[in-house]
């Protein structure tokens, strides 16, 4: 509630900060580093600790992640990587930022994710001497078929990058047992982001999760203009003075950025990393509730598929409408919702189809896509909310869709 007693406004997601959290932000404020300093290597360490991860590499954001993960794979101009189109468009830039090209798969349409034949019809397109990688979109928390499509992956000769952006603190089945997302058992990196909306926060952040020393190794050089200070890497010989290395000098052996998180955020994110599994159970236990009473609107409305074995992180609680059959306009309710007090979003337009990656391709079709972006509506899902907040969605929901 607001102080004006009217019920505070839903959003589709939203951070769950608290006192706690600004202390520890506060207490970073008051000590030696503001930039790079201990705690960014703590949540570091922190994170890959959690999701079983030898090496975690905090960047400025999930897209920061993902163009890293794409250079350290060394992914350049004349290279191709498969991207789902049912994503941020994030994922996609972070190829184009390396000067390769992004060849667009279908996804499935119930679950809007990559499948191993969507990536195989992809691949296919795609001169092989050129494709290089594939990036997996674990949607709304749910995770891609890991192990079936870095089977795939691995007969076309192509690495993975999940892109894992809404999915920290998520786990899934695959072999023997349940691993978490970002312990790479099926790939060679996983990029996080701590955006706002995001399982936790560090305002803006994110971070690449793998098991190779030589991915993070890199992905921490270009975190930083791509400089080296460890003198057994330098090859120039212009760091040394009477055979020892110089305090001052590092070397570039390849350009990089300024992607580096600071400890101010680190602070942020160390705290709220302790409330990840409250924050996770708190999503699924309010995605039940959704599903239970969101059961009667069937078949015009239907729960996101859940996975079989493992755990999705519910970033989004993104359900399937029937709009067309419901000779209903999406924005109509969309609106509606609003004027209620519930915040809703699409998760997404097909990348595909934009302007800027219409240029760049002959028209695609990707039915899958389309269809799973025809009907997919993302209701509000935030550990804040109250189980009452799910119960005002529902019956606003019923209404707009005239089914109450
Ligand atoms: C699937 C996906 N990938 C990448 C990103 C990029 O993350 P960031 O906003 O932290 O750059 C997002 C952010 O919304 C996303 O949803």
């Amino acid at each position: 509630m607001t102080s004006a007693g009217k019920p505070a406004f839903l959003h589709y997601g939203h951070q769950s900060v608290d006192e706690d959290d600004i202390a520890a932000v506060a207490a970073a404020l008051r000590g030696d580093f503001l930039t790079t300093g201990p705690l960014v290597q703590r949540f570091e360490e922190a994170v890959a600790g959690r999701v079983g991860a030898r090496h975690a590499v905090a960047c400025s954001s999930g897209t920061a992640a993902l163009h890293l993960a794409a250079m350290a794979l060394g992914l350049g101009p004349g290279d191709v990587a498969v991207v789902p189109s049912l994503t941020f468009l994030a994922t996609a830039n972070a190829v184009r930022f390396t000067g390769a090209e992004v060849a667009f798969a279908d996804v499935d349409p119930e679950t809007g994710m990559l499948t191993p034949a969507t990536l195989r019809a992809a691949l296919e397109s795609v001169a092989p001497a050129r494709a290089k990688a594939v990036l997996p979109v674990h949607l709304a928390g749910m995770v891609a078929d890991m192990a079936a499509i870095a089977a795939v992956a691995a007969e076309f000769g192509v690495a993975v990058v999940e892109d894992a952006c809404h999915a920290l603190g998520a786990s899934y089945q695959t072999g023997g047992g349940i691993v978490p997302v970002g312990s790479c058992a099926h790939s060679g990196m996983a990029c996080f982001s701590t955006h706002p909306v995001k399982a936790i926060t560090t305002g803006e952040g994110g971070l690449v999760a793998t098991q190779s020393a030589e991915f993070a190794e890199r992905a921490r050089r270009l975190r930083s203009h791509g400089m080296e200070y460890d003198p057994a890497r330098w090859t120039s010989g212009a760091g040394f003075e009477d055979g020892k290395p110089a305090p001052w000098y590092y070397e570039m052996p390849e350009i990089g950025y300024n992607y580096r998180l600071t400890d101010i955020a680190c602070a942020l994110g160390l705290s709220q990393l302790g409330k990840l599994d409250r924050f996770l159970a708190r999503r699924a236990a309010l995605a039940a509730r959704y599903d239970r009473l969101l059961a009667p609107l069937a078949p015009h409305l239907r729960p996101p598929v859940r996975p079989e074995g493992g755990g999705s992180a519910w970033h989004l609680y993104a359900v399937r409408i029937d709009f067309a059959s419901l000779k209903l306009a999406r924005g109509e309710v969309m609106r509606q919702l609003r004027a209620n007090g519930i915040g809703t979003q699409v998760h997404y337009a097909p990348v595909h189809a934009q302007p800027y990656y219409r240029r760049r391709r002959s028209a695609l079709d990707l039915p899958g896509a389309e269809t799973y972006y025809r009907r997919t509506l993302s209701l509000p899902l935030y550990p804040a909310m109250a189980d009452e907040d799910v119960d005002r969605v529902v019956a606003a929901l019923a209404a707009a869709l005239k089914l109450r």
